[in-house]
Parts: structure tokens; C-alpha cells; sequence
């Protein structure tokens, strides 16, 4: 397992991804995609957007990120969307209360206080209250991390929204909130979807777009950032049909993964125990990052509380009318809810390997090598001419024009063979193409494959179908 600081390194050098405005210091909790990092995250979205929306029973939409206050207030968010939050008096630092107590158990725990630890988990799990989250932090003596004192305000809901104001006016009628998931853009489009689409019980509505928390503890790189990006999709079914559709959605997203390459040992199920307010069952996928097991999605079966918060806050009807069976209800939802930034991250991860690997002369040297799926990959391949004279660059360079037409595509004429071998290999390139002497002479080329390092030689006119065989395209 490598650490999760050297896979931030490799971004960062490489230009997947960058602090935001970094110039000025930065921004917490927000990150930039570089020129790699964006053909990746394209990739990304590409392939689940064809997953997804490429069948008889999903279209996609692409709502508002602003959207009218009163949706926040149906679904839940205004008033429930909130995590519990501490003050420390002296070092003004705010903290999450339930995870202050967390840390304070690990501590426990390391101090081989384990009655202490698991007594005070116990009481974790009961609590009811604000109030109770404070009672603890006071019965534990828990400190301030930062100022080691023990000064802390009462525990108070923090709403994770952003707010933000409509037209000129700063007043309360004129607050909007920046969405906090993109799910609700497609629940108030309901009806125009069923009655433009004409699509009959089951179906889905998918949609890609950013989302925005005032998460307290950003951390992780990618993996709780304050602005993100998520691919959701909601599938309306007739009510008492959902556990099918559920385990349905729920082998359909894990095999997505594994389709693309993720390593099933680091992926595994979560059942929730504590449903969110709006779920009768829910279960993430989660993946063993560097720092522990993470949720990268969420497969959530959110019964009929979506549409019908809508239809009593906005009085307009959100049924389906079966023409078949006269029958009308609010359909219930199955809803798949991932984190395209923090999926992204978790198949960095997951493709990141150093090996040993011969070089050119036979010795051996490490590789970095980003064994990512090659359709996610954010270059495809790579051109080279062997060496810089008779006639090999201008040839390489004629071919790399062809093929960036179809593929994303690099042209490196830089140092030797095996190093741009092994710069390609640390961005995750699937193939390298390289014009030599015989090229010149008989029209072929060889092209190497990434992760076996085994060369075929194609003849020119091949390339791009050897590719696209290759790609599954
Ligand atoms: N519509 C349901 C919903 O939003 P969620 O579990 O809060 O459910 C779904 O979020 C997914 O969105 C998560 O599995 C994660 O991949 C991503 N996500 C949520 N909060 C995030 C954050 N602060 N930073 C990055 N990704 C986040």
C-alpha cells in the first residue's frame, strides 16, 4: 500500500491535479485538474454517462446548479443537512463533536484503555441529543487537540449549504443555495422527463454535475473536498418492487468498477445502520484507500419522500399514472449516488504500482507505473521516434498527427527511448508507438503495451484499428 502523500506528489508533478489558486496560497477543501487530470475525469464521466444512459430505460438531464430555496426546504437539506459542532474558547478552533470524541477513543485505545474506549463508544452510538454529544466531551475531559484546554462552547448544528443571494439585494428572500447533491435537480424534473420521454414504470434520470458542501473536515486529497462532482441516477419504481431493483443497482455499480479495472480485494459493501432521513436501505461501495476504507458511492433506496415532499411544497401532482393496470402512485426510488472526483482518486490509487523493471541495457531499475483501465487513461498513446535523424522524427511525427485525430495523444522526442518509456508509464499511457530503422524501410512500427511491456510490430496502416481492438472501442 503506498501512501496516499506520494500519489498527491505524482498528480501534482505530472498536472492531474493541482491545489485551487494556489498562487494565493490556496483554498481548502477545493482542487484543479490539470491538462492529465481533466482527460482523466472526462474519461470517467464518458464511461459512466455510457453505462448509464446508453439503454431503453435512463435519460440524462443536466440541471441547475441554483435552484429554487423551496426545494432544499421538501427535501430535507434546510433542516436536517447539518453536522453537530463544537467551539474550543481559546483556540477558536471548530470541530466536528462526534469526531472529536472518535479521535479521543483511538487515543484511548493506543493507551491500552480499552474499557474506557469501548465504554465511551457504546455511548457514542446512543446518542440522541446535541446536548449528548456535549455531555460526553465534558464526563471524558476530552481536550482540545490544538490548545490541550477544555474550554468548549455548547454543541450547535452547523447546515453544511452554501448560501449565496439572487439579484441585487442581500436579504433573506433573495438566499439560494449552491446544491449539495445534484439528485434533487432531477427529482423536480420528474414530470417533464416522464412526459417529454414518455418512458414507462421502471425507469431512470441520470445526471453529472458539481455539488457543494461547507464540509468542517476537509481531508484526504479528493476524498471530502467542499466543491466536487457527482454522478447520480435515480430509478422510479412501483412501490414494493424496490428490494429487486436495489440488489439490481447495487451488482450493476459494483461490476461498473470492476469493469474498469478496480481491484475487488479493495472494494467491499457497507450496509448503513444509521439510514439517512430520506432511506429504508441503503449500502455504500466502499474502496481501501491509503488512509482506510472509504465510500466512493452510495446505492440508496430512498422510498417515495423525494417526490412526495415536492408535490405538498410545491402542490404540483409528482404521480405516475399506469394507463395498464389503472392504477396511480408516487413511484418509489433506487438511487446510485457516486463521487466522480472521489472515484477518480480512488482509481489513481488503485492503478499506482512501483516495480522492478529492465531497462534498455538489461539492468534492472524501478518503474512508477499507473496501471489505469485504458479507456480511463488520459492519453491513449504515445509517439517516438528511436532516435532524432534520418527521417524517424518526421515520420513519427506524421503518424502522431493521424492518430491524435482519434485518440488523445503525445508527440516525445525528448532524452532516450526508456525514459520516455517510463514517463509515459508514470501517467498511465497504455501505449507507446516507436518509429526505428525498419520503419523506414517496410511501413511498420512497434508498439509496446504498458503494463506486460511486450512489443508487437503493426504495420502503420494497422494502428488504429490494433488500438481501438485494444481499448474495447
Ligand atoms: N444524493 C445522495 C448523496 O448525495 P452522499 O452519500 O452524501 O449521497 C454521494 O454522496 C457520493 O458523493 C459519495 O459516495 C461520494 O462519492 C461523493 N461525495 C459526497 N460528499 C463528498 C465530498 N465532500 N467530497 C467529495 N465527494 C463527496
Amino acid at each position: 500500500m503506498y501512501k496516499l502523500e506520494t500519489i498527491i506528489s505524482l498528480a501534482k508533478r505530472r498536472g492531474f491535479i493541482f491545489q485551487s489558486s494556489e498562487i494565493y496560497g490556496g483554498l481548502n477543501g477545493c482542487w484543479d485538474f490539470g491538462p492529465l487530470g481533466v482527460e482523466m475525469l472526462r474519461n470517467l464521466k464518458e464511461e459512466w454517462w455510457r453505462a448509464m444512459t446508453y439503454r431503453d430505460d435512463i435519460e440524462g438531464v443536466d440541471a441547475s446548479i441554483l435552484m429554487h430555496p423551496r426545494t432544499w426546504e421538501a427535501s430535507g437539506h434546510v433542516s436536517q443537512f447539518s453536522d453537530p459542532m463544537i467551539d474550543n474558547k481559546t483556540s477558536k478552533a471548530r470541530y466536528r463533536a462526534d469526531n472529536l470524541i472518535e479521535e479521543h477513543i483511538e487515543r484511548l485505545r493506543k493507551k491500552n484503555k480499552t474499557i474506557q474506549a469501548d465504554e465511551l463508544e457504546n455511548k457514542l452510538n446512543d446518542v440522541v441529543e446535541l446536548t449528548d454529544y456535549f455531555n460526553l466531551i465534558i464526563e471524558y475531559e476530552i481536550p482540545d487537540p490544538v490548545s490541550g484546554t477544555k474550554d468548549w462552547t455548547e454543541v450547535r448544528n452547523f447546515n453544511l449549504m452554501f448560501k449565496t443571494f439572487v439579484g441585487p439585494v442581500e436579504d433573506n428572500g433573495s438566499v439560494v443555495y449552491l446544491r449539495p447533491e445534484s439528485a434533487q435537480g432531477i427529482f423536480v424534473n420528474f414530470n417533464n422527463v416522464l412526459t417529454t420521454s414518455r418512458q414507462k414504470i421502471p425507469f431512470g434520470i441520470a445526471q453529472i454535475g458539481k455539488a457543494f458542501r461547507n464540509e468542517i473536515n476537509t481531508k484526504n486529497f479528493l476524498f471530502r473536498t467542499r466543491e466536487f462532482e457527482q454522478m447520480e441516477m435515480q430509478y422510479f419504481v412501483k412501490p414494493g418492487n424496490e428490494k429487486d431493483w436495489y440488489e439490481y443497482w447495487k451488482e450493476q455499480r459494483w461490476n461498473w468498477y470492476l469493469g474498469l479495472g478496480m481491484n475487488p480485494e479493495k472494494m467491499k459493501f457497507k450496509v448503513h445502520e444509521k439510514l439517512a432521513h430520506y432511506a429504508n436501505m441503503a449500502v455504500d461501495i466502499e474502496y481501501l484507500f491509503p488512509f482506510g476504507w472509504g465510500e466512493i458511492e452510495g446505492i440508496h433506496s430512498r422510498t417515495d419522500f423525494d417526490l412526495r415532499n415536492h408535490q405538498e411544497f410545491s402542490g404540483k401532482k409528482m404521480e405516475y399514472v399506469d394507463t395498464v393496470n389503472n392504477e396511480r402512485y408516487i413511484p418509489y426510488v433506487i438511487e446510485t449516488s457516486g463521487g466522480v472526483t472521489r472515484s477518480l482518486m480512488a482509481f489513481l490509487c488503485d492503478a499506482y504500482n512501483e516495480e522492478d523493471a529492465p531497462t534498455e541495457s538489461g539492468a534492472m531499475e524501478k518503474r512508477t507505473v499507473l496501471k489505469l483501465h485504458k479507456r480511463i487513461a488520459p492519453l491513449t498513446v504515445a509517439v517516438f521516434p528511436l532516435v532524432n535523424k534520418d527521417g524517424m522524427p518526421e515520420l513519427a511525427e506524421n503518424i502522431y498527427k493521424e492518430l491524435h485525430k482519434k485518440f488523445k495523444a503525445q508527440y516525445d522526442t525528448s532524452g532516450a527511448v526508456g525514459r520516455r518509456y517510463r514517463r509515459q508509464d508514470e501517467i498511465g499511457t497504455p501505449f507507446c508507438v516507436t518509429v526505428d530503422g525498419q520503419s523506414l524501410e517496410d511501413n511498420t512500427v512497434t508498439i509496446r503495451e504498458r503494463d506486460t511491456m511486450l512489443q508487437d510490430r503493426v504495420n502503420i496502416s494497422q494502428l488504429e484499428s490494433y488500438i481501438n481492438e485494444r481499448i474495447g472501442q
